[in-house]
This record gives structure tokens, sequence and C-alpha cells, in this order.
């Protein structure tokens, strides 16, 4: 049953009012509740003909479209944001995504609000791709009469800053478009500044185009939806670990954990598919050891925020500027940021800053995201993750990976985790049960395929389930591997093709056992499968869409223009879907 809206604390009645109308609400139907509004509003408008009618349509709304392009969802969260905002002012505001939109639509809006991520190295989120191209395109449709804006997001540490965004603001001007306002290009940390940059953009389009009496005749209401109160990156939920095992063999060169944490007393309600953002905490001994770069070590209230809020493990060319201009310290070349952190800057002139100049050199500690690896419906109140430690070699110096390393080292069995949902809407099991999936997760790609399997068999689903799972090594490495087990046992799985990267001479990797298997692939793709992948964003999925556009090109003897057409159309059908970082 759908949960009733509530009346939020923000409604015209007293506290007890509130609590009452919801003790009312909270047991009726839908039905119910509509009778309600409807009946008290007809009643009103008969006996006070001056009432203010909140159905009243407004006169004339300015049209807006507000396009997105979108990897892991931030994109698209804010294209929400700015159409609750344009409604707001009035306007009759449409979210598309890139997916779903070409060039010559958009360049028949009027007014057009982008908001575009950068992904791998400076590239379009993969659904944008055909967007993105076609804007670049010398046959580019004009857009002379289209107002635009665009909001970048993006992650200063990467050479390829808002570079997608960046890319399409210049394209739009040059094709003859007219800016609303200025391109914002936003960081990690992005929600301030691009509600600033929300709220501004909207008043200036207002300004030009919106419609000014219709504030007068609508009433705005914010209804308390469930969820409202689920926990966000500011404000997350402390969730008790309850189990924290290491997955992976003693001789593995990974170190990947299975955790179980529990969502007891949260609002979180997740979907398979969905991810926990986490919320971590520095190294306490790398805090101290910036702390002694800065020669700051005895300030106790700055080395709290060096553990807890800000990012001590990444070094921007932004960051390097600053503190050039800061310190009269010449400045190092760009490339000198690669693989370094903000301690070996420091560490280039020692004790030259005060405590408010670090802090305000350094960016805000931004949460991780980890695909829930189970069910609700298998494991209740909880929710599993799967997560890598993190550890590598850079310059000489042994780093560790700040949440990867906070969960799976520092947190015990017992001690809290601070989470948050991240939903996913893009990366669903099929509503049709019977429909066969394919699941392509190497490492802890496999995580959310756990949480699939887990669902299916729970709701007794019958579509076939086929899992391509690789990793270095089957000794060491098969993580879940009694579970997978039994689900072959239990036949809950059709199939499964495992790729062990280093158990032969020669490496093998996940799509080359796509490729052995093409056939029967390409077969299940006739029948209507749905194909998952999810996992590394930079090598893995770039590798594994490069055969399935070679199986589609082979098995169905067509070339490769006539494959890219054809696995478009199967990712326009929802039945291709990738959560990959
Ligand atoms: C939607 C989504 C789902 C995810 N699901 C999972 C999951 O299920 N399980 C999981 O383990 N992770 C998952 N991740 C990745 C996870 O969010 C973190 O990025 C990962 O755990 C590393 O975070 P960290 O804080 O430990 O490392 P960080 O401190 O963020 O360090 C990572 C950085 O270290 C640097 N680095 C890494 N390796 C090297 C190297 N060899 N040489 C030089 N520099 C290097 C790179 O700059 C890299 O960006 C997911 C990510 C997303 C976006
Ligand atoms: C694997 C990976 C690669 C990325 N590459 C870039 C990049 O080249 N340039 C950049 O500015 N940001 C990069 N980012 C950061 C994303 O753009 C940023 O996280 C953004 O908020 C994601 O928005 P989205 O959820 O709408 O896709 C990268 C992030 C990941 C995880």
């Amino acid at each position: 049953m759908q949960t009733a809206p509530l009346l939020p604390s923000t409604a015209p009645f007293h506290e007890e009012q509130i609590a009452a109308l919801n003790r009312v609400i909270s047991v009726t139907t839908a039905e119910q509740r509509a009778w309600l509004s409807g009946y008290l509003a007809g009643l009103q408008a008969a006996n006070d003909p001056h009432a203010v009618s909140p159905a009243a349509p407004p006169a004339k709304r300015a049209p807006l479209t507000i396009l997105f392009g979108t990897e892991s969802g931030n994109a698209e969260a804010l294209a929400a944001q700015v159409r609750k905002a344009a409604t707001k002012l009035g306007f009759a505001p449409k979210v598309v995504d890139m997916a779903d939109f070409t060039p010559a639509q958009a360049a028949a809006t009027e007014n057009l609000v982008v908001i575009a991520s950068t992904w791998g190295e400076g590239d379009p989120p993969q659904r944008a791709v055909d967007f993105y191209e076609a804007l670049l395109a010398d046959d580019a449709p004009r857009f002379e009469k289209t107002r635009f804006a665009v909001l970048a997001l993006g992650d200063r540490a990467y050479a390829q800053y808002c570079e997608i965004g960046r890319k399409i603001d210049e394209r739009l001007a040059a094709l003859g478009g007219a800016r609303i306002t200025d391109r914002i290009d936003c960081d990690l940390d992005y929600e301030t500044p691009a509600t600033g940059w929300i709220d501004s953009t909207l008043e200036r389009l207002n300004a030009e185009v919106g419609v000014k009496e219709v504030g007068a005749s609508v009433i705005h209401v914010d209804f308390a939806r469930p969820g409202a109160d689920a926990p966000t990156r500011a404000r997350p939920f402390e969730a008790e670990i309850t189990e924290s095992i290491r997955l992976t063999g003693s001789r593995s060169t990974s170190d990947t954990h299975h955790v179980a944490v529990s969502l007891e007393g949260s609002a979180i309600q997740y979907e398979p598919g969905d991810s926990l953002g986490v919320v971590p905490s520095n190294d306490p001994s790398l805090a101290d050891a910036v702390l002694k770069a800065a020669g700051l070590t005895t300030d106790a209230k700055l080395r709290d925020a060096l553990i807890d809020r800000l990012d001590i493990t990444t070094l921007t060319v932004k960051q390097m500027e600053d503190f050039a201009r800061e310190t009269g310290t010449a400045p190092l070349p760009a490339d000198w940021a690669t693989g370094r952190q903000i301690i070996d800057l420091l560490e280039t002139a020692p004790g030259a800053l005060t405590a408010e100049q670090l802090t305000t050199l350094l960016r805000p500690l931004p949460p991780r995201y980890y695909s829930i690896a189970s069910s609700r419906k298998a494991v209740g109140e909880e929710a599993h993750l799967l997560v890598a430690g993190l550890r590598y070699t850079s310059h000489g110096h042994e780093r560790a990976g700040v949440a990867s390393i906070d969960i799976t080292a520092r947190h015990r069995e017992g001690d809290k985790l601070k989470v948050f949902l991240r939903p996913n809407q893009h990366f669903r099991l099929p509503a049709d049960n019977n429909r066969p999936v394919i699941m392509v997760g190497p490492g802890t790609g496999l995580a959310p395929f756990r949480g699939f399997l887990q669902e299916r068999e729970a709701t007794g689903a019958t579509g076939r389930n086929w899992l391509v799972f690789g990793h270095r090594n089957y000794t060491h490495d098969f993580l879940y591997q009694l579970e997978v087990q039994d689900w072959l046992k239990s036949k809950l799985l059709t199939r499964m093709d495992v790729a062990f990267s280093r158990d032969q001479p020669e490496k093998r990797y996940v799509q080359d056992a796509l490729w052995d298997a093409r056939g029967d692939l390409y077969a299940w793709l006739k029948d209507g499968a749905a194909l998952y992948v999810c996992g590394d964003a930079n090598a893995m999925a770039k590798d594994v869409h490069a055969t399935l556009l070679r199986i589609l090109a082979d098995q169905g003897q067509q070339d490769d223009a006539a494959a890219k057409a054809e696995l478009d159309t199967i990712r326009r059908d929802g039945r291709y879907l990738r959560d990959v970082y």
C-alpha cells in the first residue's frame, strides 16, 4: 500500500492540529484524500467568491527545458531541483535526459538549462555520448531561438575539470544561442553553489520571459512525501556495522570485505541497484602528518576538521595556484599535481600557512558511494556492501583510500558508519519478472547483482539469470563463492561465466568471457534479456562496450554502424544498463 502524504510542520496549523490531521490522513485511502480536498475546496469556493483557488491555472507559463547528462545521478537530481524551483516561479518546466534527446530537439526549445557531468578523462556520461557528439558535429543545428545556461559538474582533482559542461556551453554559444547567465563549474561539493546558481539563473530568466501575475493565483504546497525525513549527505544516519568479513583470501592481492550495516530506525528504503553514500573520516595519522607539514601541530580544532570535514588526500591545480599566491612561493607546473596530495605541497614550504589559510585551501571531504549488495526482501532492515580496501604507492609514498580503508580497517563490528541513500532509477531489475537478465560484474561490480539475485529469489522471478564475474585469481578472489555456487545448484543462476585474469599466462577478462559466449549472449538478447554492467569505468566498462559492439556485428552479420544502432536501441529500450565508477 502507498503511504499517505502527511502535512509538514510548516503547514498553517497549530502543532496539535497538524498531529490530529495527520492521524486522520495517515489512515485514509488515496480516493478518500482526493474526495476530501475537492469537497473542502468546493465548499470554500461556494461560500467565499474571493477565496484564493489553489487549482487556478496560470495565464501563460513560459516553457523551460531542463536537459541533463549524468552517469551517477547528480545531474539528474539537480535537474529535478531546477524543475521544482522553476515550477514555483510559474514556468512550465520539462526535464529530459540527453539519452532521449537530440540537438535538433534542443535547438527547438526557447529556454534551456543544461546540467552535465564529466566522466572518464574528460568524457561525457555514457548515455549522453550521442547527444554530445551530434552537438559538436559540423552539421549541428543553430540555436538562434534558444536562451540557455549550463551547469557543469565535475571534480577538480581531474585534469579535465568540468570539460563536458564547458564544451557544451561554448558550443551552444557558437551555434547562436543566447546565454541567460554564465556557466558555473561545480566541484564535488556542488550543492550550495549549484542552488545559488539555479536561483539566480531562474530569476534572471523570469525577469526576461516569466509571467508576472502567476504567483498570485498559485499556492505551492510542499507535501511531506514518504522518505522526506530520509538521511542525506548533510544529515547521514549512523548505521551500526553488524558484520565485517574479509572475503578475499589471505594471499590475495586485493582486500575486499563484506560489510553489513543495520538500517533499523532509519527512513532508508532501498531497492536493489541503489547505492549507499558513506561519509568517511580521514586517517588521524595522516591528519597529524598534514598538521606537522603545516607547522600547526597544536591546533586541536583544526585537527578535528582535518579528520572529519576536509579533503586532505587530493591536490588540485587550483590549490597549487592558491598556495603559491598565499605563500609567495614559485608556482609549480600543473602536472606536478598528478598522483600527489596536499601534504606533498605543504612540505615544499613547511609552516607557511596559518590555520585559516589551510582551512580555506582545502575542499570539503566528499562522501563515497557503495552499491548495495543485498535485497531488503532477503535481509530485512540491513544493507550489505562489498568494499575493496584501496592501497597503492605513488611518488614513493604508500597511500590508502580514505573511505574504503576507513570502512574496512578503522571500523569494527559494532562501530557506526555514517550513511545515506543514493537511489539509482537507471539500474533496476526489469519490471517483468520473466525477462532474462545478464549481469556483468567483475570485482566489486558483483555487489548490485548479489542484491538482484536475492531479490529475484525472494520474489520467485521466473526469468533466467546469467552472471559474468571476473577477478584476479580463482582461489583467492572468488567473492561470495559459496552463495554463488548455491545459486547455481538451486538453478536461480541459469548460467555463470568467470574470467580470472591471473590464472593463466595470458590475461583473461570478462569481455573475453563475453566474446567466447557470443552465440548464447546474442540469443539471450534476441529473447529480450536486459544486460547490466557494473564496476570499473575506465577500462572494464569501455572494453565490455566495445566487445558488445563486436558481438552484435559478428552474430548479427552486420556492419559496425548497424551494430551500434542495435545496441543503441537496446539501451533506449532500457535493456543495456550500466553503473560504473
Ligand atoms: C555509484 C558507485 C558505486 C560504487 N560501488 C562500489 C562498491 O560496491 N565497492 C567498492 O569498493 N567501491 C565502489 N565504488 C567506488 C567507491 O565509491 C570509492 O571510489 C572507492 O572505494 C575508493 O574510495 P576511497 O575513499 O577508498 O579512495 P580515495 O581516497 O578516494 O582514493 C581514490 C583515488 O586514489 C587514486 N588512486 C587509486 N589507485 C591509484 C594508483 N594505483 N596509483 C595512483 N593513484 C591511485 C586515484 O586518484 C583515485 O581517484 C562505487 C562508486 C560509485 C560512484
Ligand atoms: C571514474 C570517474 C571519472 C571522472 N572523471 C572526471 C573528469 O574527467 N573531470 C571532471 O571534472 N570530473 C570527473 N569525475 C567527477 C564527476 O563528474 C562528478 O562526480 C559528478 O558530480 C558526477 O555527476 P553525475 O552523477 O551527474 O554523473 C569523474 C568521476 C568518476 C567516478
